[in-house]
C-alpha cells in the first residue's frame, strides 16, 4: 500500500514557522518580487540572501511536531512518500526517509553559473561568496518564475499514490498544485487544514478542518490500525 503526503507550511507552522499567506505570513510583510524572484536577486541579492539567512536561523532553532513524527511513524506499516512544498527540513528530522522538496532546501545552497554545484549551507550566505568554479553562491530555492524541476517525479509518485494525504497548504502555488489531478480516480483523498477550502474538481475528497498536529495523528491511528 502507498501512501503520499502532499505538505505545505502549515505542517511546520506548530514548529514555529511562518506560513507565508496566513495573517501575518511572510507574504504579508515581504515583497515577493524583491525577495522570492530571480529579478528580485538580481537587483538586490543582499536583501534576498538575508531573507533567507533569517529563514535558514530561524530553522536551526526548531524542531519537528506530532504531524511530522506520525507521518514518519506511518513508515512502519506503509510506503510512505513525502512531496513537500517545504523548505524546511523538519520531515527529515522526524525520521521521513523519502522525502521530495518542490520548492527546494533552505540547507542547501548553490552555485549561480553551474545549477548542478548544490552544496550544505548551515551559516549565513554572503555577496561575495564563491563556489570552487568562482560564481556567486545563492539559496537552493526555486524562485517564482523558476522552472520546478521534481515537478514530473512528483506526479509520478502521486499517481502510484493508494491513499494521498494533503497538509496544510493554500494550493494557491501553481505547479504544485497540480498534483492532486494525477490522483488515481476514485483513490482516497484527505485534505487536514484548519482552512480546508473545497477543492473543485477533485472528488473523493474528505477534508478534516484540524490543525497538522492534531489531524494527521488522529488520521496515521486510524490508518495504523
Ligand atoms: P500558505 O501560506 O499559502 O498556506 C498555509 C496553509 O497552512 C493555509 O491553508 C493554512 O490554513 C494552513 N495552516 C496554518 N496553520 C496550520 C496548522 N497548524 N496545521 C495545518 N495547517 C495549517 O503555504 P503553502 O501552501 O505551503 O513557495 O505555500 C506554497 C508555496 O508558496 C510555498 O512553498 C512557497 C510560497 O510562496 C515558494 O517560495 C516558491
Amino acid at each position: 500500500m502507498n501512501i503520499v503526503v502532499f505538505t505545505g507550511a502549515g505542517i511546520s507552522a506548530e514548529s514555529g514557522i511562518q506560513t507565508f499567506r496566513d495573517t501575518n505570513g511572510l507574504w504579508n510583510n515581504h515583497s515577493v518580487e524583491e525577495v522570492a524572484t530571480p529579478a528580485g536577486f538580481k537587483k538586490n541579492p543582499e536583501l534576498v540572501l538575508n531573507f533567507y539567512n533569517e529563514r535558514r536561523r530561524d530553522l536551526l532553532k526548531v524542531k519537528p511536531n506530532n504531524a511530522h513524527f506520525a507521518l514518519a511513524e506511518l513508515e512502519n506499516k506503509f510506503d510512505v512518500h513525502i512531496i513537500t512544498q517545504n523548505v524546511d527540513d523538519l520531515h527529515e528530522r522526524a525520521g521521513s526517509t523519502k522525502v521530495l522538496h518542490l520548492h527546494g532546501e533552505l540547507l542547501k545552497m548553490r552555485s549561480t553559473g553551474d545549477s548542478s554545484l548544490i552544496l550544505p549551507i548551515t551559516e549565513d550566505i554572503k555577496v561575495g561568496d564563491k563556489c570552487p568554479k568562482g560564481f556567486q553562491l545563492r539559496p537552493h530555492i526555486v524562485w517564482f518564475t523558476e522552472q520546478v524541476p521534481n515537478m514530473g517525479t512528483a506526479h509520478e509518485i502521486t499517481e502510484s499514490a493508494d491513499i494521498f494525504i494533503v497538509v496544510g497548504t493554500s494550493l494557491k502555488v501553481y505547479p504544485a498544485a497540480t498534483l492532486l489531478e494525477s490522483v488515481t480516480f476514485q483513490k482516497p483523498i484527505y485534505f487536514i487544514d484548519p482552512n480546508a477550502t473545497k477543492i473543485d474538481g477533485i472528488p473523493n475528497v474528505k477534508y478534516i478542518k484540524k490543525k497538522a498536529s492534531t489531524g494527521v495523528t488522529e488520521l496515521v491511528n486510524k490508518l495504523m490500525k
